[in-house]
C-alpha cells in the first residue's frame, strides 16, 4: 500500500492489519510519519514515482494486491504548482501501476477524489455524472483513474477507484489529520487561536445561503477499502474497473456543521461571513448506491461523531 503514513492510509493500514492481512506500505513521509504505521506492518521509506523502489518492493514483498493513496492533495498548490501535481499523481501512478503488471499483481484500488466532478449542477453526484475538475488536482486524480481504467482494460489487473467525498474524524487522537485544509480542521484553527469561523459566502442557492458538501469518516473510508479488496478476490471474474462514491449520501451546509462543532466544543460558533471563494461548488454530495449495491458497504459514522474524534485529535495536539 502507498501513503500508509498518511491521514487516510494509517487508517486503512489499521483496518487491512486487523481483518488478518500482511500490510507493507511504501511512503516518502512527505506529508505523512512514520509513527501512524504501526509495528505490525513493514514501513519502506522511499517514492512511488522511483522505478527501482517500487520494483523492489512489490517483489520482494510478494505483493498481491496494491491499495494506493500516496498523492499530493491540496488544490491550491496544484493551481501554483501543476507540475508537482503531474509528476506525483500521475506519472508516478504510470510507475506504480507499469510494477504491478510487470509483477502480476491482480488488484488496485485508488484513492480518487470528488474533485474530479468540477461545480455538478445536480442534487446527487452518481458515478456517471460528467466529471469536469476544475484544479489540476482534480484533474490529475481523473488521469489516474483513466490509466488504471485502460491498464485494466488491457491486461489481468483489477481496479476499484474510490472518489472519496469530505473526510474526517479519526480513530484515535493520534490519527487525526494533520492537516488544516479541510472545513472541520480549519474551524478548530479559528477556534483556538480566538478567531470568529469564516463562513465563504452565504448567499448560494441552498437552503441557508452556505456551501452543502457530503462529510465521510475516516473510519467508513478505510472500511470500504478492505471491502473493496475482499470483493476483488471473491470474484476474480468480476468487471475489470469500478468507479465508486465514497460519502454519505448526505449533504451539511457549513451553517449546519458550525453548529455541531458548538456544540462539541462548547465555542460560540457566530461566524464572519465573507466572499466566496472562487470555484466552490453550491452543493457536491455523493448518490452511495453503487457501492452499497456492489460492496456491501454504507457509512456508519454520523457527523457528531467525525467531529468529537477531531476535537479530540486536535485537544491533544495542543
Ligand atoms: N483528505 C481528504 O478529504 C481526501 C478527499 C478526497 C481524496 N483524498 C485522497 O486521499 C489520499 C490520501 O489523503 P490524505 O488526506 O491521507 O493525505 P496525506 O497527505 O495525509 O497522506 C498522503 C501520504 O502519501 C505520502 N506521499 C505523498 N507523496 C508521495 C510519494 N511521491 N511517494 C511516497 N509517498 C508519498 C505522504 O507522505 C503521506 O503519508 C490522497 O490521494 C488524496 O488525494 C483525500
Amino acid at each position: 500500500m502507498t501513503g500508509g503514513a498518511g491521514y487516510i492510509g494509517a487508517h486503512v493500514v489499521r483496518t487491512l492489519l486487523d481483518g488478518g492481512d500482511d500490510v507493507v506500505v511504501l511512503d516518502d513521509l512527505s506529508t505523512g510519519r512514520a509513527d501512524r504505521v504501526p509495528q505490525a506492518a513493514t514501513l519502506v521509506k522511499g517514492d512511488i514515482g522511483d522505478r527501482d523502489v517500487v520494483r523492489r518492493t512489490v517483489r520482494e514483498f510478494a505483493v498481491a494486491g496494491i491499495v494506493h493513496i500516496a498523492a499530493k492533495k491540496q488544490v491550491g498548490e496544484s493551481v501554483e504548482q501543476p507540475m508537482l501535481y503531474y509528476r506525483d499523481n500521475v506519472v508516478a501512478t504510470q510507475v506504480l501501476l507499469d510494477e504491478a503488471v510487470a509483477a502480476g499483481v491482480g488488484s488496485f484500488v485508488f484513492s480518487s477524489s470528488a474533485a474530479t466532478y468540477g461545480m455538478p449542477d445536480v442534487d446527487l453526484v452518481d458515478e456517471d455524472t460528467p466529471t469536469r475538475p476544475l484544479s489540476p488536482y482534480g484533474t490529475t486524480k481523473l488521469v489516474g483513474e483513466w490509466m488504471s481504467r485502460d491498464v485494466a482494460e488491457a491486461t489481468g489487473l483489477r481496479v476499484l477507484a474510490l472518489r472519496y467525498f469530505n473526510v474526517a474524524g479519526a480513530a484515535t487522537p493520534e490519527l487525526s489529520d494533520p492537516a488544516t485544509l479541510n472545513l472541520i480542521p480549519l474551524v478548530f484553527r479559528e477556534l483556538t487561536s480566538g478567531s470568529r469561523p469564516k463562513v465563504f459566502g452565504a448567499d448560494y442557492p441552498t437552503p441557508d445561503g452556505t456551501c452543502v458538501r457530503d462529510y465521510i469518516d475516516v473510519r467508513d473510508v478505510a472500511e470500504v477499502h478492505a471491502a473493496g479488496l475482499r470483493q476483488l478476490a471473491a470474484d476474480p471474474d468480476g468487471p475489470r474497473f469500478r468507479v465508486y462514491n465514497i460519502g454519505r449520501g448526505e449533504g451539511s451546509s457549513v451553517l449546519e456543521v458550525l453548529d455541531v462543532i458548538g456544540a462539541v466544543t462548547g465555542f460560540d460558533m457566530t461566524p464572519e461571513i465573507v466572499g466566496r471563494r472562487p470555484g466552490d461548488p453550491a452543493r457536491i454530495v455523493g448518490g452511495v448506491e453503487r457501492v452499497k449495491r456492489d460492496l456491501g458497504w454504507s457509512a456508519r459514522y454520523e457527523l457528531r461523531e467525525m467531529v468529537e474524534s477531531a476535537w479530540a485529535g486536535w485537544q491533544q495536539r495542543g
